[in-house]
């Protein structure tokens, strides 16, 4: 279970500012439990660690081993929260250069992420690659209609067929998506695809448990079963309202409390580079979850010690509007140590005998004595060890603290109205019917700035 470890920010606030955030606490899992707060209807993943359907997910299980027994590459289109939550726990279980490995060691297909941009060149590159192999398509998207995906299923089912056929090609071909509705339900049906469903009640970022994020990571062998049962016991102990003994609520209670004091961007850092697409999950989670209403701590990230050679100088004597929240590993999978040398000709004699965790530690210790120095209040989420029980309850504790913290902030945390802006913008640009009047405004105004830059240019 994740151990949380808030006595580096204590200083940054007093009783009494504890004792209201912890009403605030208790209100918010009022809401959230009685489902009566904002966005009641998306509480699907609340329970969903013991109220999934199991029939789903022995088929889930099944797919995951044909694909294993017939492709050499899985490519997984989908973006945001239809692609997240799979990168992170495929990064975080699986072997740092997981694609490079021989087959022979890695046993499983490769697995690429695609449609979660718009760039032809990636397009062009990942295309280079899958020439001479075997590869099955996992397309995700819950309203079927977003632009990056649905571009990148277009042609890469086009690139699929024409490789093998339609009959074949669609037995390579798995939807998840929404049960009933929307374009890429449609499409599955009319073409007969193995089909799994995004259920209504789970938005995208609070999905990562159903057969959005399962399937990849089954493909990549993870173990499934131990990742929900990590989530099921996540639920579990965080259950309970009591604040003193709760975790996931402590860590909401404390942002809260930070963003209320001016901190208001919160970097998640690790120490371990298996991290980084995790931190991509987390900050959507929180990104979309509460910035709305011009309210919001601005999740950030930063991979330590890289990044501390970059970024450290902000971070220690920068605006003081940051907290930090650190991924900890207690027993990390593999150790290094650095062999005695007796004629230290390099100097590191002190480290002898040493291991690279160890070195590790005492850089992240080192290194949170210091911002705390510097007024950054530092919290800390760490992990016994990293494995796909302990991911899933870390996915559990995020989801609900993020919930929690939400509600305290006084956000729905479950719906994301201004992504919408930037979609409708693109889709009117494009000619997409029904926009039309939009695209005329739109280009009155990027014509306007073009002129403004003639100005620029012309002296
Ligand atoms: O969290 C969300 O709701 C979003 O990030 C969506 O997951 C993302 O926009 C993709 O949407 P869809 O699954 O409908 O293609």
């Amino acid at each position: 279970m994740v151990r949380f470890d808030s006595s580096n920010a204590v200083a940054f606030f007093n009783d009494g500012e504890w004792d209201r955030i912890a009403l605030a606490v208790g209100h918010a899992h009022e809401l959230l439990h009685a489902r009566t707060g904002p966005g009641s209807d998306y509480l699907g993943w609340l329970d969903w660690p013991i109220r999934y359907d199991p029939g789903e997910f022995t088929r889930i299980q099944q797919a995951a081993a044909r694909i294993q027994a017939n492709s050499d590459v899985l490519l997984v289109i989908g973006i945001g929260g239809s692609c997240l939550g799979a990168k992170a726990a495929l990064d975080l279980v699986n072997h740092s250069f997981y694609n490079l490995l021989p087959k022979s060691r890695r046993q499983t297909p490769e697995i690429y992420f695609v449609g979660n941009n718009l760039s032809p060149v990636y397009l062009s590159h990942l295309m280079d690659i899958l020439d001479e192999k075997s590869v099955s398509i996992n397309v995700i998207s819950k309203s079927g209609t977003t632009a990056e995906p649905a571009v990148a299923f277009r042609l890469l089912r086009d690139w699929l067929e024409a490789k093998l056929g339609p009959d074949a090609a669609r037995k390579r071909i798995y939807a998840t998506t929404d049960r009933s509705r929307g374009t890429l339900r449609k499409l599955a049906q009319e073409q007969g695809y193995e089909s799994f469903v995004i259920p209504d009640t789970i938005g995208g970022r609070y999905s990562v448990l159903t057969a959005v994020g399962l399937l990849p990571i089954a493909v990549s062998g993870a173990d499934i079963t131990a990742m929900m049962q990590g989530a099921a016991d996540a639920r579990a102990a965080y259950l309970n309202p009591r604040l003193q003994d709760n975790a996931c609520y402590q860590y909401a209670a404390i942002r809260n409390l930070l963003y209320r004091q001016g901190k208001s961007v919160e970097l998640l850092v690790s120490y371990e580079p298996q991290f980084r697409s995790f931190a991509e999950w987390w900050k959507q989670l929180f990104g979309e979850s509460e910035g709305k209403g011009g309210k919001g701590i601005f999740p950030a990230t930063a991979e330590f010690t890289t990044d501390l050679h970059s970024m450290g100088q902000y971070i220690q004597e920068g605006p003081r509007m940051m907290f930090e929240t650190v991924m900890a590993v207690q027993k990390p999978a593999l150790d290094v140590w650095v062999r005695e040398d007796s004629g230290d000709s390099d100097d590191l004699h002190f480290l002898s005998g040493k291991g690279m965790d160890f070195i590790n530690k005492k850089a992240c210790e080192g290194t949170l004595l210091a911002h705390v120095d510097g007024g950054v209040p530092n919290l800390v989420v760490e992990l016994p060890e990293i494995n796909a029980y302990h991911l899933g309850s870390l996915f559990y504790f995020f989801q609900k603290a993020c919930a929690i913290s939400g509600y305290v902030l006084g956000v729905n945390p479950f719906d994301q109205p201004g992504v919408e802006a930037y979609k409708s913008n693109m889709l009117a640009l494009l000619g997409k019917p029904g926009f039309e009047q939009q695209k005329a405004e739109l280009e009155v105004r990027l014509r306007g700035k073009q002129d403004v830059s003639d100005c620029w240019r012309d002296g």
